[in-house]
């Protein structure tokens, strides 16, 4: 006999923070791709709306909303309030994208940049998914999404605060998963490894070096993690909730000298 630990239902909305650029652009594309109609979140107005609007051009379903997620959680929450009403009353998936990562010495990270870090990395998925996940639950389904970093388990120099904040979401995915679980909803992190995006397009020859010795040996792509991010949410991952997924090429689990 098969079970299944969740109700599955195909999901048919979605919202996906940080969705004007990189990785989340290429997940909302991708969902749109899988028969969602997308909430396309981003902070930059115009950019937002251009990826949405040309995924309606593909023949796919989608909305543009902005909103920055670093001001105080009233901002956020009526961003999962709208994307709710505009998704016609329910938001089957939640992708927690949008980050920021700076870097540099310890004691260089000025007071607003570690607050930004927080705020954008921790507190935004977590009042998204105080927001949206009672809605999840009352459906009897739903899917939440967090991209995490495949920086979360390996001390890099000058990168101290930004993989503490994706270690954070590690957490986050486990213990949602614990608490939403029964019902209905899975929770997963995906964690990308060294990916090539507008967010680090100027530091390309550092992911060219970072990336040399993994077994994939070059940057991961932006769809390649959209393409983790749609299996994730069909009912072929029905089984998948808890943990972390990497789509690192390898870097944070292997070394090759
Ligand atoms: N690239 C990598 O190598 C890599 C590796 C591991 C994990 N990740 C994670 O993957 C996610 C996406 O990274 P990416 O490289 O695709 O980044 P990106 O190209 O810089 O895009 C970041 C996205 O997040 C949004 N965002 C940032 N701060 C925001 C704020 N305060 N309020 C609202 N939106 C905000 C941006 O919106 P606007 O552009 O409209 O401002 C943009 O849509 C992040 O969580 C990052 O930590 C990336």
């Amino acid at each position: 006999m098969t079970t299944t630990p969740t109700a599955q239902t195909e999901p048919r909305t979605a919202l996906v923070t940080g969705a004007s650029s990189g990785i989340g652009e290429a997940i909302a594309r991708e969902l749109a791709a899988a028969g969602c109609t997308v909430a396309v979140h981003g902070r930059d107005e115009q950019r937002t709306r251009a990826v949405a609007e040309d995924i309606e051009r593909q023949g796919g379903r989608a909305v543009a909303l902005t909103a920055d997620l670093s001001q105080g959680p009233d901002v956020v929450r009526a961003l999962a309030i709208e994307a709710r009403t505009q998704l016609g009353g329910h938001v089957d998936v939640l992708v927690n994208n949008a980050g920021v990562y700076p870097g540099g010495p310890t004691e260089s990270l000025d007071d607003d940049t570690v607050d930004a870090l927080l705020a954008t990395n921790i507190r935004a998925p977590h009042v998204l998914v105080a927001t949206l996940a009672p809605g999840m639950a009352e459906r009897g389904s739903g899917h939440i999404v967090n991209i995490g970093s495949w920086m979360a388990r390996v001390g890099v120099p000058f990168m101290a605060l930004y993989p503490a904040t994706k270690a954070a979401v590690e957490q986050l995915t486990r213990a949602w998963a614990a608490e939403y679980g029964h019902r209905g909803i899975r929770v997963v992190t995906v964690a990308p490894g060294a990916t090539a995006t507008p967010g680090n397009a100027d530091s390309a020859d550092v992911l060219t070096a970072m990336t040399k010795g993994t077994p994939a040996g070059t940057p991961v792509q932006p769809v390649d993690i959209a393409r983790t991010v749609r299996w994730v949410v069909s009912d072929q991952a029905a089984f998948v909730t808890g943990g972390t997924i990497d789509v690192d090429g390898g870097i944070a689990s292997t070394r090759l000298s």
